[in-house]
Parts: structure tokens; C-alpha cells; sequence
């Protein structure tokens, strides 16, 4: 049988799909061995994950000079046929001097996991430089010392750049019993489409899940309901690659997240939780036009931001880094994303006359508490419980348990 699909295109018309064919895995392992090979670091192992997958389509692999130029200057790609998509992050893999040694003008070379493992090959490949100092200005508009991307991967990275074509030779499992969650954008346009989902809404988040942030899931459901859709899904998308350390893990975000169903925060009928397997740069503006593209892909027609999306506290500055209200102004007008629904929110904050999360009220803001991750590990590290009304109980033991652990430690 036949079933009507509703689910948006895929970003630039087709789901990338790097994958190679169970039929054909031999033999390109046997090519692959025989390559000169780049030694993966963790971090670019989770970019082979994205690109093969196809959250970033129409990507196909590591970019190359023209696509990493525009990608820097112009956060959007132009295909060839003129369509002009977003892309506000480079997707690069950087080598050293030796490697690049190595290669010489080798077309192809192997990609190897931090373990040894053969994962891809990277086709007609480019090599180029790494000014390292510009990227990181044009993709976080500052170098001040302190940006976690920066600090773990780019500074130690090498002085070269190489793009190319990726050919995955099978699929990229992490075997943290997570898996199980990682659904890629084509099985979740399968789940869409089982479900006959006439409208899907995505959230994205890195933190634990209270009750401000199931008041724009829940607010977002009735207004497309509102608006005449019927059944409208919700992606809860929990980001599942590199977090900076004072962020909750994933293994503990995932548990808190399945606590917010169970406890009926948010309806397990009409919501699909799974990972978005990208790493985090929090680069603000710039990167919440990421995490709204690679939705697409997956089959998201509606994207909800809210305060400071893929924003952090300024490393030096007791401030934040970006202004908060500029990621949902950025999304609204992003090259490229016009053809996705963007659902703007005002900052959630709990309301000690109503005692529950509500949008924020100026007129009254006395009344407003904000609760920054800060305030919320100090509760939960003294063993004091937030405000009635903040986070589900369910929930907020989950990170209750984590911090003692990690007090242990
Ligand atoms: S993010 O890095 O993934 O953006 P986070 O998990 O904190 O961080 O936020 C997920 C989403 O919820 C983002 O769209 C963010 O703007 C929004 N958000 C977080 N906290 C609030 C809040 N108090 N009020 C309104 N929106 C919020």
C-alpha cells in the first residue's frame, strides 16, 4: 500500500546518502586498505556520521575550497543548478604537515577511526589551508581564549584542510546502548510517514528538558493544530555529539528525557525522541541556522527557537557571548531556510505568582525567576528542590542522581 507522504523535501531536493551497499562493502574495504589513509580524530568521526547520513545534504562529503569559502562567507551554498541552501558551519577535516606529505597527489585517500578502524574513503580530493585564526573569527565572530570547539579540536589541528566525496563503508555506531536512538533523517521520514504526520515540529536541545521548554513544545502543538493541521509530530531532538564539559551528558539527558514522557510533560503519542548526532560549537546565530537545516533533512517543516539558541556565557566576559534574541532573528531572515517555518519564542522563565514556567512579563518581571544551568546544578548539588513547578519530579531525579555521582567523583 501506498501511503500519502506530507514530510517537506529534503534541503536542496535529494537525501544524501553516502552509505556503501552491503553488495559493494567488500570490495571498496579492499580499495580503501589499499589508500594512502588519514588518521581520524573522535570529533570527525562524528562529522562522517552527519555527512553520510545525509543531515547535511546536499553535502557529500568534507568540503572543499569553494564550498568551505562560501560556507564562511556566506553561511549557504549555491548548487549547480543555482538553488542557493543553507550551510552556516564549515564541515571540514583538517590534516598535518606530514599527512598531507603522505598523500601527495594521491585521488583518494582512506579514512581511519581513533581505534584503527577503516570507516570511508574520501574521493577526488582537495588540499587546502587551514587559517585557522580566520575560521574560528567568522564562524564564533571572536577569538577571545576559552571557545570549547576551538580549544579541543581546531587549535590542535593541523595547517591543512581536505575535502572530497566521503563513501562510508557502513554505518557509524557508537555501542553506548544509545544506537537504539539514532535514527537517520530517512528512518525518521519513515516514522513521520508510518504515523502520517501532516506537520512536524523540531526541537532542539543540549540541556535536561523543563517545564519552560515543554511550554513552547506544547504551545507550538496547539497553535499547528490551531492552524488546521491534524496531526502534527513532535521531533524532540536532543543533540548527541561533542558537548563542552560542564554540560549534561547525553546517557543522563536521554534518561531525564524518557522521565518527561513518562511523567506526561510532553505526549508520547504525538513526539519521537532521537539523537541529532552532530557535534556542538555553540557559535549562536551561526550555528542554530545549522541545527534548523539539518531538520529539514529529516523531515521538519516547523523549527522552534527560543532564548540564545547554541549560546554559552563569554569565556572571559561576564556576559553572554551573543545577544539572546539574535539566533531567532538570524533564523527568521537565513539564507536558504525560507522554506522552513521558523517558531520564534520569548525567554520562559517561572512565575512565582502562577508557580509554573510561563513566557516572561516585563511588566511584572519581580515576579520571574530565572533558572540558569548554573542555578540548577547548585540546586541539585545541595540537595535543595528547585521551585514546584520547574521540572517534572521524574526528571529533576535524574539529575539529582547525576550530580551526587559526579560530587563522588
Ligand atoms: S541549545 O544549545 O540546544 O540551543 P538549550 O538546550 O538550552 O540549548 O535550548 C534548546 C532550545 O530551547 C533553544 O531553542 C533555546 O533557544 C530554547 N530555550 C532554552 N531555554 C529557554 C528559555 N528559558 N526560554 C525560552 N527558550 C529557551
Amino acid at each position: 500500500s501506498v501511503i500519502k507522504s506530507y514530510l517537506i523535501e529534503p534541503d536542496g531536493g535529494v537525501l544524501v546518502d553516502v552509505i556503501v551497499p552491503e553488495s559493494e562493502r567488500g570490495s571498496k574495504t579492499l580499495e580503501a586498505e589499499s589508500l594512502h589513509k588519514v588518521r581520524l580524530a573522535k570529533i570527525d568521526v562524528e562529522w562522517v556520521h552527519v555527512i553520510s547520513e545525509g543531515w547535511a545534504s546536499p553535502l557529500k562529503g568534507f568540503m572543499r575550497e569553494n564550498e568551505y569559502l562560501q560556507s564562511l562567507h556566506f553561511n549557504s551554498l549555491r548548487m549547480e543548478n543555482g538553488t542557493v541552501v543553507n550551510m552556516s558551519l564549515p564541515v571540514v577535516l583538517a590534516i598535518d604537515d606530514e599527512t598531507k606529505k603522505n598523500i601527495g597527489s594521491s585521488k583518494d585517500v582512506g579514512l581511519v577511526g581513533p581505534d584503527g578502524d577503516l570507516l570511508a574513503i574520501l574521493r577526488s580530493i582537495e588540499i587546502y589551508k587551514h587559517n585557522k585564526e580566520e575560521r574560528i573569527a567568522r564562524t564564533w565572530g571572536t577569538t577571545a581564549p576559552g571557545l570549547p570547539y576551538v580549544e579541543e579540536f581546531i587549535t590542535p589541528a593541523g595547517n591543512w584542510l581536505i575535502g572530497g566525496d566521503l563513501e562510508v563503508l557502513k554505518t557509524i555506531k557508537y555501542n553506548d546502548g544509545l544506537d537504539h536512538y539514532r535514527l537517520s533523517p530517512q528512518q525518521l521520514r519513515e516514522e513521520f510517514d508510518r504515523r502520517q504526520a501532516d506537520a512536524v515540529f523540531a526541537f532542539q536541545l543540549r540541556n535536561p528538558v523543563h517545564n519552560g521548554h515543554a511550554l513552547l513544545m506544547n504551545d507550538t502543538r496547539r497553535r499547528l493544530l490551531e492552524m488546521g493541521y491534524k496531526n502534527p509530530i513532535l521531533l524532540l531532538h536532543p543533540l548527541g555529539g561533542f558537548t563542552k564539559v560542564d554540560d549534561v551528558p547525553l546517557d543522563v539527558r536521554m534518561e531525564q528525557h524518557s522521565k518527561v514522557l513518562e511523567d506526561g510533560v510532553l505526549d508520547p503519542e504525538t513526539t519521537i525522541v532521537s539523537i541529532f548526532p552532530s557535534p556542538m560549537h555553540y557559535a549562536g546565530p551561526t550555528e542554530v541556522q545549522w541545527h534548523a537545516k539539518a531538520r529539514i533533512n529529516a523531515g521538519a517543516n516547523f523549527y522552534i527557537v527560543g532564548r540564545d539558541p547554541a549560546g554559552m556565557g563569554h569565556p572571559i566576559e561576564k556576559r553572554d557571548l551573543y545577544d539572546p534574541d539574535h539566533g531567532k532573528k538570524v533564523l527568521s531572515m537565513a539564507p536558504g531556510l525560507e522554506k522552513l517555518n521558523i517558531l520564534p519564542f520569548r525567554v520562559a522563565a517561572y512565575d512565582t505568582m502562577a508557580k509554573k514556567m510561563a513566557f516572561f512579563d516585563p511588566s511584572r518581571s519581580k515576579d520571574f525567576l530565572f533558572i540558569s544551568g548554573t542555578k540548577m546544578r547548585t540546586f541539585a548539588r545541595t540537595g535543595e528542590n528547585p521551585p514546584d513547578g520547574f521540572m517534572c519530579p521524574g526528571g529533576w531525579e535524574v539529575l539529582v542522581k547525576y550530580y551526587e555521582r559526579l560530587q563522588a567523583e
